[in-house]
């Protein structure tokens, strides 16, 4: 799939404020500054369509764009973000699951890792709570070009091993760079097939 159009539609704290529609949505998620709001704009051909900040923190909202306009593609504030007061941590907390608890129209969420990083527990504890709560959802590991070819195979390797500990099936896994720009008609291919299913 090509994104040939992609409109920011409305930032929002509320669930109940997300865009009232029936078209099928995508989220992305993960700790701050993993490079959610970069693989948007990668995905999307677009410079500044996300904000993107070498500081993590950058987005604060959920944030809705309607792509093509028949799906939409929705970043989502980064968790584990150490300088945010333990009150905001709550209150991001809860919108953030406040959001996959509610929002029907969310097909898949894509959880975005580190790809130089050890499994960290935030991480593996939000994979749970997703399926726990019955929400779809793959895994990217992101800023694949800052790691020579080798090392990043060995960190796949070590990362399964760990994800087969708590799933008896591995989740679909794609590898991405903002930079590179991999991993862009992979995503999209996945997306495309599953709205078209
Ligand atoms: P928050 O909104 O703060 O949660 O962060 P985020 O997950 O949206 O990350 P963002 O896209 O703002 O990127 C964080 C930093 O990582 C920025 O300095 C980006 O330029 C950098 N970055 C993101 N993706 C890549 C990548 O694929 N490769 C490289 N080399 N840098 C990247
Ligand atoms: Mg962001």
């Amino acid at each position: 799939m090509e994104i040939k159009q992609s409109k920011f539609v409305i930032s929002n704290s509320k669930v109940e404020n997300c865009p009232n529609s029936t078209l099928p949505e995508y989220a992305f998620i993960g700790r701050s500054n993993v490079g959610k709001s970069s693989l948007i704009n990668m995905l999307t051909g677009r410079k500044n369509l996300a904000k993107v900040s070498g500081k993590p923190g950058k987005t604060r909202l959920i944030n809705h764009f309607l792509i093509n306009e028949k799906w939409h593609l929705v970043d989502l504030p980064g968790y584990g973000y150490a300088k945010v007061s333990k009150k905001e941590k709550k209150v991001f907390q809860k919108f953030i699951t406040d959001y996959f608890k509610k929002r029907k129209q969310l097909v898949n969420a894509f959880v975005l890792i580190d790809s130089r990083h050890q499994p960290q527990t935030i991480d593996l504890e939000f994979m749970q709570w997703l399926g726990v709560n019955v929400i779809p959802f793959s895994i990217i590991f992101t800023k694949i070009d800052k790691l020579k070819p080798q090392t990043l195979d060995e960190k796949l390797v070590h990362y399964k091993s760990v994800l087969m500990e708590y799933w008896e099936e591995l989740m679909p896994i794609f590898l991405s760079s903002s930079k590179d720009k991999t991993g862009k008609d992979e995503i999209l291919d996945y997306i495309q097939n599953i709205n078209k299913s």
